[in-house]
């Protein structure tokens, strides 16, 4: 009788292989893969200028790796441009905030569905009817993402009007308007306070509940350690560590490298 194979590993919705980038002499990314199954919070970790947004923007096609795979829900994108990229479902926001202050809440977020208009602009002079359809679904899957981030009643006022917080959760809910299948947050916590982080550790656990699959680039370790599901280390372009936050906080090569001695990380 022969054995039966092994079960197949679940399949990865992201799986970055050996991925390369450099500015010049420096390595910012120096052979990184990592696995990310669907419904994760998955965080990437690390001191300033280990490469996390480098990996960021060479994901969204910002950035071309010169060496390595990324293949998304079984399609390899390395090499297709940011949009072509978005359209195939992953949202990001900015670690700098890029909101116009002018326009009102809801506004902002209509801005991030502007890859699913298909209207001519011929079309949105003319205020034809399916124009204004179109208009009034953007506008329905904007009120949407305000909902889940608890701005649905700011919708109308200027952005440049709201505190840092909820200003950083606009751009949130502009990412998710965009309905994407894996959301990337660039240091989401940074500059709020703690209620704010605390609200936000709420948020992105309704976005993954949503069924939104989330990289989070975090440097807030409570916040870190208790929303995600596991992490990657990233030291000099390198992963130095993969694994749950248990596996990371027991780490001696990480607490060296990054987390520091004795320092608790419960929430
Ligand atoms: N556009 C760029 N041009 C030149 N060097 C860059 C650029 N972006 C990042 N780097 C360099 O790559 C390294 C990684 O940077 P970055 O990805 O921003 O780190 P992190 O987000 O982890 O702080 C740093 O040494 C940084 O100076
Ligand atoms: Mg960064």
């Amino acid at each position: 009788m022969t054995a039966l194979p092994p079960p197949a590993p679940p399949l990865a919705l992201l799986a970055v292989t050996g991925l390369e980038q450099s500015f010049g002499g420096v390595m910012a990314l120096a052979g990184v893969s990592f696995r990310v199954a669907e419904g994760l919070i998955y965080a990437v970790i690390g001191p300033n200028g280990a490469g996390k947004t480098t990996l960021f923007n060479a994901l969204c096609g910002f950035y071309r790796p010169s060496a390595g795979s990324i293949r998304f829900a079984d399609r390899e994108l390395l090499g297709l441009p940011p949009h072509r990229i978005a359209a195939c479902g992953i949202g990001r926001t900015f670690q700098n905030l890029q909101l116009f202050f002018n326009m009102s809440v809801v506004e902002n977020v209509m801005v991030g569905c502007h890859l699913r208009a298909r209207a001519s602009l011929l079309a949105a002079a003319l205020r034809l009817p399916g124009v204004r359809r179109q208009e009034r679904h953007l506008r329905a899957w904007s009120m949407e993402a305000l909902e889940l981030c608890e701005l649905a009643d700011r919708a109308a006022q200027p952005a440049g009007a709201l505190p840092y917080g909820l200003m950083k959760r606009v751009e949130i809910a502009r990412a998710l308007a965009a309905k994407p299948r894996l959301l990337l947050l660039d240091e989401p916590a940074a500059g709020l306070n703690d209620t704010e982080t605390l609200a936000l550790r709420e948020l992105i656990a309704r976005i993954r509940a949503s069924g939104v699959t989330v990289l989070l680039v975090e440097h807030h370790m409570p916040l870190v350690m208790g929303v995600s599901d596991r992490l990657l280390v990233l030291d000099y372009g390198s992963v130095l560590a993969e694994g749950t936050p248990a596996d990371i906080q027991a780490d001696p090569r990480v607490v060296a490298a990054y987390l520091g001695g004795a320092v608790s990380y419960a929430v």
